[in-house]
């Protein structure tokens, strides 16, 4: 069968190659059994594609993520990058990517495995059965707004300026996105902002509310704060089903969903732009960073990794049942008692990120 399908790897930096390298062995199972037929391509990117061509991410390396269908990107950044000027550090290239190919849509599930429900650092009882999506906006905010800098005030004094800033489109696009994935799931979407101090939030509570009204009535929508969001967050998850929020906000939240689950290496993520025709630009990514620290030696955790590549299946190629096989096989293989080093908890055997790798391939084999 030839390849109908494209792909792009970026590994990255830090643990980026050695979780893209437990990944492949999945699409590789895939591609073998004829399941995916993925023309696969690699490229350099961040502190890597620094250190091979002087930037972090090159216009070649653009393009290809342009052309592709998908792209599958490991993590960037790491110590021995961190002296360097602004625009030049490895995580310019990620922020590249996504206000680039316009992946406005950043949908960051949190979803708490039986098998994982004592990992967490919230009592089993507040989390058990937790399944969240937090839907965050990519391409605006204050993460891009103009004017931006660092600038001299004189006398001494320098003054740093970044700008938050939101218009109707780029809320309502967003805004449909989580309306469209609440209707799939319990119909219920809470959006965060701060409206009570911030101008720009208070068109993104005014538009979310028009949205909901017009498009969406049979969606229940509710408003809450973010500082008291983050709070709920810990209190009690399970209250939400789909949250949409601003650029920052999001990636806050998102890392506390996070640790809901028991750790930062169990989440996955999709970044999404708008659909034409019968593609859809996107990048797929764990949550997680590049973690430095633990770097090049085989304990990483590569189930982040490997529930991106499930998203990938649901959203851009449409294999929902690979999608499934995927994700039944990583609740097996936690139900085995493998862990590694981030999640391992008494009575578990740890494993390396090859071994849990090799395990879930074994286990997909069983159950395809
Ligand atoms: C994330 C990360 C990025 C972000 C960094 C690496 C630029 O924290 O994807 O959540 O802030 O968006
Ligand atoms: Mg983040």
């Amino acid at each position: 069968m030839t390849a109908n399908r494209s792909l792009l790897l970026l590994p990255g930096d830090g643990i980026g190659p050695e979780v893209m390298d437990a990944t492949r062995r999945v699409i590789d199972w895939f591609d073998r059994e004829n399941r995916l037929n993925v023309d696969i391509g690699e490229a350099l990117v961040g502190g890597a594609s620094i250190d091979a061509h002087g930037m972090p991410l090159t216009d070649d390396t653009l393009e290809r993520a342009k052309s592709v269908d998908a792209v599958l990107f490991g993590a960037v950044g790491g110590p021995r990058w961190d002296g360097l000027d602004f625009s030049m550090r490895p995580e310019r290239a990620l922020l590249g990517l996504r206000k680039e190919m316009e992946l406005f849509a950043n949908l960051r599930p949190a979803v708490v495995y039986p098998a994982l429900s004592h990992a967490s650092s919230l009592k089993p009882d507040i989390v058990s059965g937790l399944d969240i999506m937090i839907v965050r906006e990519l391409t605006g905010g204050i993460y891009f707004g103009e004017p931006r800098g660092i600038e001299d005030a004189g006398g001494g004094e320098r003054r740093g300026v970044n700008t938050l800033v939101y218009t109707t489109h780029e809320i309502l696009r967003v805004g449909r996105v989580a309306f469209e994935l609440a209707r799939k799931r319990n119909g219920r979407v809470c959006s965060v902002d701060k409206s009570n101090v911030l101008e720009s939030t208070l068109l993104w509570r005014e538009e979310m509310t028009r949205l909901g009204a017009e498009e969406y009535p049979d969606v229940e929508l509710t408003h809450m704060l973010a500082d008291n969001a983050a709070m709920q967050l810990v209190r009690d998850p399970r209250q939400f089903d789909v949250m949409v929020t601003t650029n920052m906000f999001g990636d806050i939240l998102s890392d506390c969903a996070a640790m809901l689950t028991g750790s930062l290496g169990m989440l996955p993520s999709a970044s999404l732009g708008a659909r034409s025709g019968d593609r859809i630009p996107a990048l797929y990514e764990p949550v997680h960073g590049s973690a430095p620290d633990i770097a090049g030696t085989n304990r990483a955790n590569p189930l982040a990794m490997l529930s991106s590549f499930a998203m990938m299946l649901r959203y851009s190629f449409d294999l929902q049942e690979e999608a499934a096989l995927v994700d039944a096989s990583i609740g097996a293989v936690l139900e085995s008692g493998l862990r590694t080093a981030d999640i391992m908890e008494d009575g578990a055997r740890q494993v390396t990120t090859t071994a849990m790798a090799e395990a879930l391939v074994r286990e997909i084999e069983k159950r395809a």
